[in-house]
């Protein structure tokens, strides 16, 4: 989307969550889901950046939200106002990508302030400096299944076409933040598990690709992020069982967690009953969403702002 500014006018745009390593492509692979957080911006005089956020609980207002921190790093010095809504539907802390969508959110929003607004690939890069890791931010701003590596300074990136595919996520009610998570995570790993994650992580591109679920079965089986994570989500083997025994062909945790996803061809409801069942087993009672892939990443308008 590349609507022009106009100061009179105001801009809406939505970001979709995002579900990132997909098992055993930790930091690389991504893929965006149909549940969005939906912005408006309205430029205004001054200088302030006024946020009001619905929806979601517990995100830190003004200067230290992170969707204005991004687009503080898009304005610099630059004085502009703005009254900014998010109407938020991605839980934040879940695994389910609040933060790239709160970053490209910032980034796009700042930009849409600008007099000469980024170019798309302006505004990936600089998402994905402001995250650390390219996965949830590469699918969030392109839509469907992404790869992508960020190394030194350089990112690379590609949309890679799936078939239709609705997976299950199961949010259980844990504190764990992405930092936590990454913090639980060893500095180094065997090359042999590395390796093996490298012939899984192409496995699982290639099963999305062609909507080969028993490939997937097989190939989304982690051994870098996965077993350290575990521990941080309750019963988390029992939930697998009970998502497979439901009809579930992988599952695994969603980004960092707490979610867990699960991928079938049919029986999504069922699978989320049983995810439930699984985690209120567990101790901890769990929202469940049947989600289709989303195929648009960020997506925009404008439209007449009140000013
Ligand atoms: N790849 C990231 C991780 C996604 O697993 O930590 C969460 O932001």
């Amino acid at each position: 989307m590349t609507p022009s500014p106009v100061s009179e006018l105001g801009y809406r745009f939505s970001v979709p969550a995002t579900t990132a390593n997909l098992g055993p492509g930790f930091d690389s692979l991504g893929m965006a889901l149909a549940l969005r957080n939906v912005i408006s911006v309205q430029p205004v005089p001054g200088e302030a950046l006024d946020l009001k956020v619905t929806g979601a609980v517990g995100l830190p207002a003004g200067e230290d939200n992170l969707m204005v921190k991004a687009m503080r790093r898009v304005l610099g010095e630059r004085k502009v106002g703005a009254q900014i809504e998010v109407s938020a539907h991605i839980p934040p802390a879940s695994g389910m990508g609040s933060s790239a969508a709160a970053i490209v959110s910032g980034v796009m929003a700042g930009s849409l302030l600008l007099d000469d607004p980024l170019e798309p690939a302006d505004l990936i890069k600089l998402a994905v400096e402001i995250e650390g890791h390219p996965d949830n931010v590469a699918a969030a701003m392109l839509g469907g299944l992404t790869a992508s590596s960020y190394v030194d300074g350089t990112l690379l990136v590609r949309r890679i076409p799936t078939e239709n595919i609705r997976v299950v996520i199961a949010l259980p009610k844990v504190e764990a933040s992405t930092a936590d998570q990454r913090a639980a995570l060893p500095d180094s790993v065997p090359l042999k598990d590395a390796a093996a994650n490298i012939g899984r992580a192409v496995l699982v591109v290639e099963a999305l690709r062609a909507g080969d679920l028993g490939l997937l079965r097989d190939a989304m089986v982690d051994c870098l992020h996965v077993p350290a994570r575990s521990e941080a989500i309750p019963g988390y083997e029992a939930v697998v069982r009970a998502a497979q025994s439901a009809g579930a062909q992988a599952v695994t945790i969603s980004g960092a967690g707490p979610a867990v996803i699960a991928f079938a061809g049919s029986r999504h409801r069922q699978i989320a009953a049983a995810l439930e069942t699984a985690f209120r087993s567990a101790g901890a009672p769990a929202r469940t969403w049947v989600l289709p892939v989303d195929r648009d990443g960020l997506r925009g308008e404008q439209f007449e702002g009140e000013a």
